[in-house]
């Protein structure tokens, strides 16, 4: 807090710090000051409160004697309003154009006190800083430069305003020997306006603001400069549009300002419009040559850039709550394709990346998780084009190329990207945070974090053991080692897996029971040394990934739905094409087959190293089985929707040996069972397992899935069989895997409404 506050130029700007002071209770007085062409301003602004008092700039030296000391040069002191406005005040906020902070300083000099913190508001930093060197000699410890992102198209301290700087950013550039008391208070003075404070030195501050401000302005003027001389002799204004205005929106601005700020930042605008002039050319010889693809992976690699750009403003809200409506009755036919492999989608984005060369994936699953992964990579300087209809181009850097990432990789809902990611960032040059939604944010990470440790990584968790994960690279620190799982998990496996490409020998995991083998199979596509014998699997960091063109096949996971879906509901008889049936993901074919089940494997082909089938399933009566443990793991996301085959199969189910499905993106014993009991299903939860007494005897009624996507979309499907409608809460992370699941299912004959609220 502040007892007087000097505000040198009371326009937008600085009218809106006095008024952001002012209403925060920063300041006791807050004195104006300008120049003789101000005072219209000045008296505004005290009329309207902004000011307490305001002195203006006089020219020369009025001679005043002050009555209690007769020396003159003290009496012209004491007339001068320079001296007036700073004197005393704890802090002196510069609020004029950048092109006239020397003379302010050279104004100020004579009454410059080391009692206040000087700071100013100019939008280039290394001229205000050389500014000082010339006027003071060296650049004074109690000068903060500092500039606030903000502003407004209007002028004047009418237009000020209290919240100019409220969640915006502002950044600090202090010289090296800047007093750091000084810095903190001019830091906590910003923050208490709600801005978002960054401290970095001025060349940064400077380079950044030339891309990202001045160089648009640049580019808005020289198009309107352009297309006004051509205007005049063809009047092409009259004929555009929104388009036009946006872009140009900015060429409204005050052309003194910007004259003067590019001539302040000329050092680093100068590169970058001769890189955007290498641009230009570029997109001149792709149109010249006719290569659309380059030119589409352009534009396509700008718009996902702009996206990035507009998703940190984004306020975190509520995020949307949808509810699936579901008619009973209904039956499946027709031919369908599911979209693409969550778990090799994640891994097509991972291992392209640490390619050497281009990677070409078909087939992504372009869904929540997997989309997360894409994102982190691309947090982590990964070039990737698309996705578009589930084509994505990943430019790789190499097993050593990733870049630390600027902010905290945020990893939603996806345990998947969470696991595998902290083996690979564990033996990386930069350190890296994981973050998550809530419930990733309650999943265990000492499943990974424990023999992470015994590798020599350094992970962070909360006391409970999950993220954020706060990880520090240990480049060339870590290594191998040989580690048989206490669970059968593929995350675990591959995380220790991605790990061991950066340790120093050997690296093996040994698996209780078989568990999906994507990891495996995908490294030895990009000719990656991966040795297997028996259950166990074992790497080194000897070896290079070589980029590889992958074809993504659609998800048994998603397909068990419609494999369930057409089983229980009579008349049903569907084909979905292209299915994955790598052996590891079967188990859900294996049991609904002990159940009774009709599904025929078709047309078996291997693509890109995995098993490929279309899967002809028609009704057929269920009787319920004791589900062979051997299976679990094999089925392992299957069991909600593998609960309702059971519901309406004929006598008991039981499982057992299934108590990893208690820590899934919900307890899923629990809530299918919770859901189960709700409709009238006599569905008993076990400690690793369930046991359900069958019949089909499925009523209607509310369940929720506790934002569990699988859970969200068995009991949809459980709507086929049922006797009334059911109603499904908290399914808007259906998306996390299966977007497109409520307009397939009703293609092939269920009648679900969705609701978005
Ligand atoms: C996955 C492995 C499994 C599975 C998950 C995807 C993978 O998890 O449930 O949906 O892609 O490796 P666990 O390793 O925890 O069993």
């Amino acid at each position: 807090m502040f007892n007087k506050l000097c505000v040198i130029g009371v326009g937008l700007i600085g009218g809106s710090v006095a008024k952001a002071a002012r209403a925060q209770g920063l300041a006791k007085t807050i004195v104006g000051y300008g120049r003789a062409q101000d005072l219209v301003n000045l008296q505004t602004a005290k009329r309207l409160g902004v000011i307490d008092e305001f002195y203006i700039e006089s020219v020369g030296w009025v001679e005043e004697r002050n009555p209690t000391n007769h020396t003159a040069n003290v009496g012209l002191r004491y007339a001068n309003p320079t001296y007036q406005a700073v004197e005393g005040a704890d802090c002196v906020v510069i609020a004029t154009p950048v092109a006239s902070i020397e003379a302010i300083f050279t104004q100020l000099k004579p009454f410059w006190s080391e009692n206040t913190i000087y700071t100013d508001v100019g939008s280039t930093k290394g001229s205000v800083l050389a500014a000082a060197e010339r006027v003071f000699g060296v650049i004074p410890d109690n000068l903060v430069p500092a500039h606030p992102i903000a502003g407004a198209e209007q002028s004047g301290v009418e237009a000020a305003l209290v919240d100019l700087f409220s969640h915006k950013r502002l950044i600090i550039t202090p010289a090296s020997h800047t007093n750091p008391d000084a810095v903190q208070k001019i830091k906590q003075f910003w923050q208490g306006f709600g801005a978002l404070v960054s401290i970095m030195d001025a060349q940064h501050h400077d380079g950044i603001l030339a891309a990202t401000s001045h160089l648009p302005h640049i580019l808005a003027f020289a198009l309107v400069d352009m297309l006004g001389h051509k205007d005049e002799q063809t009047e092409i204004f009259k004929y555009a549009a929104g388009g036009f205005r946006d872009f140009t929106r900015i060429a409204s601005s005050d052309p003194t300002m910007w004259k003067d700020i590019c001539a302040a930042n000329k050092s680093e605008i100068l590169p970058l419009i001769e890189q955007l002039r290498a641009e230009l050319a570029k997109i001149h010889g792709l149109l010249a040559n006719d290569d659309y693809q380059q030119l589409f992976s352009t534009f396509a690699y700008a718009k996902s850039a702009r996206q990035r750009f507009l998703n940190q403003f984004e306020v975190p809200t509520m995020s949307k709550s949808i509810t699936f409506h579901v008619q009973n009755g209904g039956k499946l036919q027709g031919e369908a394709r599911v979209p693409g492999d969550k778990s090799m989608s994640h891994r097509s984005i991972m291992l392209g990346s640490l390619a050497e060369g281009v990677t070409h994936v078909k087939g992504f699953l372009e869904a929540e998780d997997a989309l997360a992964t894409l994102q982190a990579f691309r947090d982590m300087g990964v070039e990737i084009e698309g996705p578009v209809n589930g084509e994505l181009t990943i430019h790789g850097v190499g097993k050593h190329g990733l870049k630390a990432p600027k902010n905290d990789l945020y990893l939603g809902n996806s345990g998947t990207s969470m696991r595998l990611l902290s083996g690979l960032l564990a033996g990386q040059p930069f350190n890296s945070v994981l973050t998550g939604d809530k419930s990733l944010s309650g999943r265990p990470m000492k499943r990974v974090t424990e023999p992470l440790a015994k590798m020599g990584a350094d992970i962070k968790t909360t006391e409970k053991g999950t993220a954020p994960l706060y990880i520090t690279g240990k480049a060339g620190q870590l290594t191998g080692i040989d580690y048989v799982m206490p669970m059968a998990s593929a995350q675990v496996k591959s995380c220790l897996i991605l790990a061991g490409m950066y340790a120093q020998g050997e690296t093996s995991v040994t698996e209780p029971a078989p568990t999906r083998d994507h990891t495996e199979r995908m490294l030895a596509g990009f000719s990656y040394p991966v040795k297997q014998d028996g259950s166990k699997v074992t790497v080194t960091a000897d070896g290079k990934l070589i980029a590889a063109d992958i074809d993504v096949p659609s998800d048994i996971s998603s397909a068990a739905f419609f494999l369930v879906g057409a089983s229980i509901a009579e008349g049903s008889d569907l084909l979905l094409k292209h299915v994955g049936i790598n052996p590891t993901r079967t188990g859900v074919i294996d049991i609904l087959r002990l159940m009774g089940a009709n599904i025929e494997v078709l047309n078996e082909r291997e693509v890109g190293g995995e098993p490929v089938a279309d899967l002809h399933v028609v009704y057929s009566p269920l009787k319920g089985i004791d589900i062979p443990e051997h299976l679990v793991p094999l089925a392992i996301d299957e069991f909600p929707v593998l609960f309702v085959a059971a519901a309406c199969a004929e006598g008991q189910t039981r499982l057992t040996g299934a108590e990893e499905l208690r820590v899934k993106e919900s307890d899923r014993i629990q809530v299918m069972a919770d859901g189960l009991q709700i409709l009238g299903v006599d569905a008993q939860p076990t400690e690793d397992g369930m046991i359900i007494q069958g019949g089909g005897n499925i009523g209607g009624g509310t369940v929720t899935s506790h934002g569990d996507h699988r859970i969200a979309m068995a009991f949809s499907i459980a709507g086929l069989r049922a006797s009334a409608p059911i109603t499904v809460l908290d399914c808007a992370n259906v998306n996390t895997s299966f977007p497109e699941f409520k307009d397939l299912v009703k293609n092939l004959g269920l009648d679900l409404v969705c609701e978005e609220s």
